[in-house]
Parts: C-alpha cells; sequence; structure tokens
C-alpha cells in the first residue's frame, strides 16, 4: 500500500525525509547492526544529504551505515554529473562513514559491463539473499517518470536476473550504471521524493495513473514492485492528484 504525503514545500520533504532516513538508521542498527542505504543520484536527495550531514544528526551511529548507489552516470567519480560526487561532497565526507562502507559504482572500470558485473559482485558481498535487500532505498522520478536510471523503453527496464545493469539511455544519448527493478523493489523501506511543479505530471500517472495503463512509468512499477513505499512530496509536485 503505497503511501502519499504532500508537504507544504522543499525543505518540508527534506526535513521529513531527514527524520525518515535518522529513525530507518537507528531501527536497523538496533535490530541488524548495520543500516544498508540506497543512495538516490540527481538534484532533489541534495537537501536531504546535507540536512543529514548537521549537527542535528552528528550523533547517530554513521560508523554502522554501509552506502550503496542506485545508479550511476559515465563519468568519472570526481566529475560534476557525478552521483557519487554530489553525496559526497553533501554528506559523506562530512560523517564518520568509514570509507570500506561506501561502494560507489565503479565507472572506471571498463567495459561497461564489466563496471556493472563488479557492482552487482560487490552487492551481493553484502546480501546473503537473491536479492539485496536495502534497508532504505531513497527514490527519485524524473519528469518522464524514470527512476534510478531505469528510462522509459530504455533497455533492462524489463530486466529480471541480473541487479546491475549499463543500458545505453537512447532519450539520453549516454551510458548509465542502474539497480533492476528487483533489485530496487526488494528493499525493507522504498521513499520517493518529489519537488517542483515538473514533476506534477509523473507524479501523478505514477501514483493515480490508469490501472490497465499499457506502459507504467518504470517509477510506478518500481513503487508498485515493492508495494509499501511513501511518497513524499511537495505542494507543487503533487498538485495534480485527486484530492483525498
Ligand atoms: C539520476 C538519478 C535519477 C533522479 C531523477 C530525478 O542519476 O539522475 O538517480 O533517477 O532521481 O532523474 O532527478 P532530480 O532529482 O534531479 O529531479
Amino acid at each position: 500500500m503505497t503511501m502519499t504525503l504532500i508537504l507544504a514545500d522543499a525543505t518540508a520533504v527534506t526535513t521529513l525525509a531527514a527524520s525518515h532516513f535518522a529513525g530507518s538508521l537507528q531501527a536497523a542498527v538496533e535490530a541488524r547492526g548495520r543500516f544498508v542505504v540506497l543512495l538516490s543520484g540527481g538534484s532533489t536527495p541534495k537537501a536531504l544529504y546535507e540536512m543529514l550531514a548537521t549537527e542535528t544528526y552528528a550523533t547517530l551511529p554513521w560508523d554502522q551505515v554501509v552506502v550503496c548507489f542506485e545508479d550511476e552516470r559515465d563519468v568519472p567519480a570526481d566529475h560534476a554529473e557525478s552521483n557519487y560526487r554530489m553525496a559526497h561532497e553533501a554528506l559523506l565526507a562530512h560523517v564518520p562513514i568509514p570509507a570500506a562502507n561506501v561502494h560507489r559504482i565503479p565507472t572506471d572500470v571498463t567495459p561497461p559491463k564489466e563496471a556493472a558485473a563488479t557492482y552487482e559482485k560487490t552487492l551481493r558481498s553484502l546480501f546473503d539473499s537473491e536479492w539485496p535487500q536495502f534497508d532504505l532505498a531513497l527514490m527519485g522520478v524524473g519528469e518522464d517518470g524514470h527512476t534510478a536510471s531505469l528510462f522509459p523503453g530504455s533497455p533492462g527496464v524489463d530486466e529480471k536476473q541480473a541487479w546491475v545493469i549499463a543500458p545505453f539511455v537512447d532519450k539520453l544519448k549516454v551510458r548509465r550504471y542502474s539497480l533492476t527493478l528487483p533489485a530496487l523493489a526488494n528493499a525493507r523501506e522504498m521513499v520517493f521524493l518529489a519537488v517542483g511543479p515538473g514533476k506534477a505530471e509523473a507524479v501523478s500517472a505514477c501514483l493515480e495513473g490508469a490501472e490497465d495503463a499499457t506502459v507504467k512509468p518504470p517509477a510506478r512499477r518500481v513503487s508498485e514492485a515493492h508495494g509499501r513505499a511513501v511518497w513524499l512530496l511537495d505542494k507543487a509536485a503533487g498538485r495534480k492528484l485527486k484530492e483525498t
């Protein structure tokens, strides 16, 4: 059952997401001695990562946190477009997560298929199960309904075996690295963040699209596959949803 919360503005979304992140982290560490989190990229989560790097969250057991990335652009780790670089600058450089616990997607490995296989091997070393089970998967959604680097119509959206793929995304004319739908959907918790008017159409298609929609946006498919995703929206991103 998807839960949707529409909050006043982006700051309210960030604040609630940070509080949720902290609660999930503490619960996971208490229950299992670690918190394995899947970070999303793009611009939306940057404010969340920066908030988590503040004094407010300094006492969290960061040393028990393991960080993975749900997707990456085909750029070096220090490139301005790198999701890893964004998370490192906003959060990872400011909290005491052991370096060995931060697993970026190795875009320096070639060819791309080898990089995907290498990352899958890394993830498989963290989980002794058919599919990875992240304690928390932070998800974004693109204006076209993509999530991670699963784009509408792009290769790999229907992948059912691999955990990690390296699709060439025709629409962007770029290579991407991404976890697959089943690898994402097995998370214990999944939280989508979407803010701004540009996301309203995609959010509506994901949360209220026709049940028999022949082509569901990848973000909807991931959310429905998970089954208990939480969507945190600001008013602008939620403006096309029916009043409840
Ligand atoms: C990426 C992300 C991607 C992102 C959406 C939304 O690599 O870009 O992982 O899936 O979540 O594109 O991006 P914004 O937050 O920038 O709107």
